[in-house]
């Protein structure tokens, strides 16, 4: 064997490789089943008993240096390629920054999470209704028989005759829950939704709007729950010193029905434009649920008794941020999402 030879061979081969692939190439050339190295291993067979421990010598000799080479060269290049990514990865933290202008929550959304967040804390559940409603939920079940006048304030849009159209309130829901809980089951939800009418927008008026409704179904509730539970709802929204008061008022599906204003949080009561000089707010419509609907809807009104609510989400978010215009909300106006004064923005 010439090993001299070979040794030569394997430096040389060893040395002028650059790549991974190269280095694999050479690795097959000495290692493989035909390799070189291989071969001379096999060859021992041939070798005269005498010859062969000088042999396994050389032999040995030779695979040492071929895997010390390999290994080194091995390392080298993952370090250079290593190197490489580096470079070419590095970020340049002299560049200017790229301006990504932050969103913000729909101040909407945000008014009615604070709700749903506060009313789940009390134990109500958050439901949905559809948009597309019959006449039946939105109006017959809640007391509202067709030719009733008090579905004039509630004109909507219809879809087919009249009875499918876009829901004009979010209390169909309660009729909707309540036939789901069979006259057996007491309960607690509210739901947030979208609501349509036909009305021109104004200032103060949209062709649709959002409500939150709330209904408790339960076996002894009154009236001062229905006030308790909406001290701590305005207390929650516009802070401690927010005082609840009832005014009576008439809603088809309540009896007694009532609405229900704060004390103004701008002047504390004093008089300010903001509640017309009379220091009080409406915010919502309420009143224990009416027999007609209770009965409606299969719950015995001798047994249960419920409180109803709903306000205007876009109301309160005006009130709350000081928006003047409720056309604010669907302008989709970028600077709609900079300007009121959000916790999560700042
Ligand atoms: N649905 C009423 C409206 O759109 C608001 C309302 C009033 C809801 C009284 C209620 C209620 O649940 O009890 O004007």
């Amino acid at each position: 064997m010439e090993i001299e030879k070979i040794l030569e061979q394997i430096k040389k081969d060893i040395e002028s490789v650059e790549t991974i692939n190269k280095l694999n190439e050479i690795k097959i050339k000495y290692m493989s089943k035909n390799g070189i190295i291989t071969e001379l291993n096999n060859g021992i067979k041939d070798i005269k008993n005498e010859d062969k421990r000088e042999y396994g010598i050389k032999l040995n000799e030779i695979k040492n240096l071929f895997n010390a080479l390999y290994e080194n060269k091995l390392n080298e290049i993952n370090l250079e390629e290593i190197n490489k990514r580096l470079e070419n990865e590095s970020i340049d933290i002299t560049l200017p920054s790229t301006n990504i202008p932050m969103g913000s929550p729909n101040i909407l959304e945000k008014i009615i999470e604070e709700i749903e967040e506060l009313l789940m804390s009390m134990g109500y559940d958050v439901v949905d209704g559809p948009e597309i409603e019959e006449d039946k939920y939105n109006f017959e079940l809640l007391n509202l028989p067709k030719g009733h006048p008090a579905r004039d304030a509630q004109d909507t849009f219809y879809i087919k005759d009249e009875e499918l159209l876009l829901r004009s309130q979010t209390s169909p829901v309660q009729a909707r829950v309540m036939l789901e809980g069979k006259g057996e089951n007491p309960i607690r939800i509210i739901c947030p939704g979208k609501t349509y009418r036909r009305d021109d927008d104004d200032a103060t008026h949209s062709h649709q709007f959002m409500q939150i409704e709330g209904l408790l179904i339960e076996k002894d509730v009154s009236l001062s729950d229905l006030k308790g539970t909406f001290d701590v709802i305005a207390k929650n929204l516009f802070g401690q010193d927010c005082e609840t008061r009832f005014r009576p008022s008439y809603y088809p599906f309540t009896e007694p029905s009532v609405e229900i204003d704060i004390s103004c949080f701008n002047c504390q009561g004093k008089g300010c434009n903001i509640c017309k000089n009379t220091g009080w707010i409406t915010v919502a419509g309420a009143g224990m649920v009416h027999p007609n609907v209770l009965k409606n809807c299969g719950y015995d009104p001798s047994i249960w008794k419920g409180f109803a609510f709903g306000f205007g989400a876009e109301r309160l978010a005006m009130l709350k941020y000081g928006i003047n215009d409720i056309r604010t909300f669907y302008m989709t106006d970028l600077r709609e999402t900079k300007i009121f004064n959000r916790k999560d923005v700042d």
